[in-house]
């Protein structure tokens, strides 16, 4: 499938990844606030790993995590994107999005605007009928992305995550979703 490389929000270009990505992404990843509700920070290694792993869903998929730049600056401020969920779970197969930012650029509505894009993208471009999304039951600024590009939460879908070991303290997790009529309406509200 022919990947799509690039997509705009109002402040924001999402792209393809850059080798030179790399030293911003690893502090990012490198920055235990901003790796709080996952199991650890992330190495300089790990985080190029991760690239490679994000340019080879591209290539299977046609969509993936996108790096996120500033339309004013340039700079890379953290990515968001669609992932297949790629561990077992009742919800799956699905097409998870998500996200994570370099904290100076928190506060500022960027990831909203950026998964919000992806939505449009899963829904008009990629003609998925549903999109999910699923964060440890602590991690509030997620679930408030969540909420604010209109997904809801299935209280029934709460589940443990499978990667993480029974009793860490991460490993419950929430899962919202959205549709596409339930998009479609927040569409044109
Ligand atoms: C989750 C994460 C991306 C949320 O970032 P965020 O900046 O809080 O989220 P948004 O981009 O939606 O911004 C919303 C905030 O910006 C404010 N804001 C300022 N200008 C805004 C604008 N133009 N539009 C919308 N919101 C704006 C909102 O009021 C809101 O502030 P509040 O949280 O104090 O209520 C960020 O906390 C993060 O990267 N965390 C680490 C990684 C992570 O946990 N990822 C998810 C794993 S499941």
């Amino acid at each position: 499938m022919t990947p799509i490389l690039t997509l705009q929000s109002a402040r924001l270009i999402l792209r393809q990844w850059q080798d030179d990505d790399l030293p911003a992404f690893a502090e990012m990843c490198a920055d235990p606030q901003v790796m709080r509700y996952f199991p650890a920070p992330l190495s300089r290694l790990e985080c190029a790993a991760l690239i490679g792993r994000v340019r080879g869903h591209f290539n299977e998929y046609g969509y993936g995590l996108w790096a996120l730049e500033r339309m004013d600056s340039g700079a890379f401020i953290g990515l968001t994107g669609l992932l297949n969920v790629n561990f077992e779970a009742p919800f799956a197969p699905a097409v998870e999005v998500g996200w994570r930012l370099a904290r100076r650029h928190w506060g500022q509505g960027f990831a909203s605007e950026a998964a919000w894009t992806c939505l449009r993208c899963a829904f008009a471009q990629l003609h998925l009928d549903e999109v999910v999304s699923f964060a440890s039951q602590h991690n509030v600024p997620s679930q408030k992305v969540m909420q604010a590009i209109g997904m809801v939460q299935d209280l029934a879908g709460t589940f443990e995550h499978p990667r993480l070991p029974p009793g860490h303290a991460l490993r419950p997790h929430v899962l919202y979703r959205i549709d596409r009529a339930r998009w479609e309406q927040t569409l044109r509200s």
